[in-house]
């Protein structure tokens, strides 16, 4: 008995519709791994660019009650005594020469965005890693402003 080529037909559609969605599942898998907790991974060049955007509007002296605002210096203390988290003092030189790719408002700007992308030496990864997506492009940019100042503590 001569096979119905049709019969063949739903296990095409069945295949066709296996790599469709598999392709599709790791497409959005793909994509979800570039993201840590909605933050994106992003570029030197696009780390600068994110940085200097954030600056253009930037206040210092909101950025030094946001720092309270925000608990940062419930770990960033002054004096560090408590070891958690290195003190603020010294931070806007000390960030010009973390990462010589990145310019100290990227560098900073990283660390508070994505905090995991670059650790500081005896220190893991404890901040909080949700910031970039807790806190507005302008409190961002003032926190940023505020701790590229030499006196930041
Ligand atoms: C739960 C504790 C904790 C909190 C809260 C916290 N941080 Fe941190 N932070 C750390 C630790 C630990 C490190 C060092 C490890 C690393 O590099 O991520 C760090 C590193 C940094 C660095 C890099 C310091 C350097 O010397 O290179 C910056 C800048 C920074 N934090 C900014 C902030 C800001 C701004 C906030 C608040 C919006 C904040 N942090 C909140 C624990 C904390």
């Amino acid at each position: 008995v001569k096979k119905n080529p049709l019969t063949g037909a739903p296990v095409v559609v069945a295949l066709v519709l296996f790599v469709v969605v598999t392709v599709a599942f790791m497409a959005v898998f793909a994509l979800g791994s570039q993201t840590a907790n909605g933050v994106e991974t992003l570029s030197v060049a696009e780390l600068k660019d994110r940085a200097d955007a954030l600056l253009v509007d930037a206040d210092p002296e909101r950025g030094a009650a946001l720092v309270v605002t925000y608990a940062c210096t419930s770990c960033h203390r002054e004096g560090a005594a408590n070891g958690i988290a290195p003190a603020f003092e010294g931070i806007a030189a000390r960030s010009a020469e973390r990462d010589l790719q990145l310019s100290a408002a990227a560098y900073i700007y990283q660390s508070i965005a994505q905090p995991g992308a670059f650790l500081v030496e005896g220190y893991v990864n404890a901040m909080p890693q949700n910031y970039g997506t807790r806190m507005t492009d302008q409190e961002m940019g003032d926190v940023i402003a505020y701790l590229l100042q030499p006196d930041a503590r």
